[in-house]
């Protein structure tokens, strides 16, 4: 049966050859010390430019940001000039590419930033878990309270940063406000115990989206949000008010799309679909690699307009050739998943002929 995940999408502000887009991944191969991207990026982005539309990896919009080993910047020169060859690949291809910008906030560990501590909303540690360093895992710190001045100077590294990415090529930004990460904190109750005006929980998040959009164009940026998603402590404690809220607020802007994760109990994609009047892009999250049949479930039934598959494409570079034909997938593996060289990351096979 045609999948229509495979038909062109007209939005008012993206227009893509396919609905099957490539969520963004982390994978970890830029140079640590400078935050550059390394060669085998433009090879991997390239080889998946049959994407109706790449979201890159994470990228830190400024240097408290970064959220791991070998995970790319996007502040100085070395680093736009890095992208341009990733971007140029990837249009020498007939793809198109967003950048990904990722402040992780508290995730963060000083061995990522040079000495420094993390940055927060508020003092607030992660209690479980680890962050991953070069000398391996290691316990989160208690972060840096953000002042109301360093909020504000976040605002405006962001817009800084979507300035770079355009600079680099890139065809859009989408922002990061997913997964327990710096917006995603400011959102949550359990992350952001503030005093000041950005007590109010969509404010940052409201701010960064508008000083991008006002750097590039609305047309060029973009959302990610994972409401109700509960990794790193996050709880928000009425998901629903607080992101009928942020969409309330971002609607009618003409950005390029909101992008919505739908992984917590609260039902995300239903309920914002129909208070968004411009392009949704869904990710499902869960424990296997997003099906294909609930994508084109979606995008069939109207819920979204474009569907990002994360694990798919990682093991897929020809994913759109492959729903075509009906073939089989690849299966992802953990190896070179995160860091390494070309091994799990530029060798998935695509189909004969
Ligand atoms: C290796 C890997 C790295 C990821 N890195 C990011 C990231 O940098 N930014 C982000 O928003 N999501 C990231 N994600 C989440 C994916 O974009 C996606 O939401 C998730 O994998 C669920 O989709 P899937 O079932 O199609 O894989 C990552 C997922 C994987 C598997």
């Amino acid at each position: 049966m045609h999948s229509p995940l495979l038909d062109p999408y007209r939005g008012p502000n993206l227009h893509l050859p396919n609905r099957a887009a490539m969520a963004p991944m982390t994978r970890s191969r830029a140079d640590d010390v400078t935050g550059v991207p390394t060669p085998i990026m433009a090879a991997y982005y390239a080889q998946r430019a049959a994407a109706g539309l790449i979201v890159s990896e994470g990228i830190w919009p400024h240097r408290l940001g970064k959220g791991g080993p070998g995970v790319p910047g996007l502040t100085d020169p070395a680093q736009v000039a890095g992208w341009r060859e990733v971007t140029r690949a990837v249009h020498a291809e007939g793809g198109r590419i967003f950048a990904q910008l990722w402040h992780v906030g508290r995730v963060s560990h000083p061995d990522l930033l040079d000495g420094a501590r993390p940055v927060a909303p508020s003092a607030v540690a992660i209690t479980s878990g680890a962050v991953h360093t070069a000398d391996g895992p290691k316990p989160y710190v208690r972060p840096r309270e953000l002042s109301t001045a360093e909020v504000a100077a976040s605002v405006e590294a962001h817009a800084e940063a979507a300035r770079n990415a355009v600079a680099a090529g890139f065809d859009g930004v989408e922002v990061s406000a997913a997964y327990g990460y710096l917006l995603a904190q400011f959102l949550a109750d359990s992350a952001n115990r503030r005093t000041d005006g950005y007590a109010d929980h969509v404010r940052f998040p409201i701010e960064v989206v508008e000083a991008v959009a006002a750097a590039i164009g609305p047309e060029r940026t973009a959302l990610r949000i994972s409401p109700d998603h509960t990794q790193l402590d996050i709880v928000e404690a009425d998901p629903a008010t607080r992101y009928r809220r942020l969409v309330g607020a971002l609607d009618g802007t003409g950005l390029a799309y909101l992008h919505v994760v739908q992984s917590g109990a609260y039902p995300a994609l239903a309920d914002l679909r129909p208070r968004w009047g411009g392009t949704l892009m869904a990710t499902y999250d869960g424990p296997e690699p997003g099906g294909h049949e609930r994508a084109e479930h979606a995008v069939r039934t109207g819920l979204a307009d474009v569907y990002a598959f994360g694990r798919l494409f990682l093991a897929n570079p020809d994913l759109p050739r492959r729903l075509a034909a009906g073939a089989g997938f690849n299966r992802p593996l953990k190896t070179g998943r995160y860091g390494g060289g070309a091994e799990g990351y530029l060798d998935y096979p695509r189909l004969d002929g």
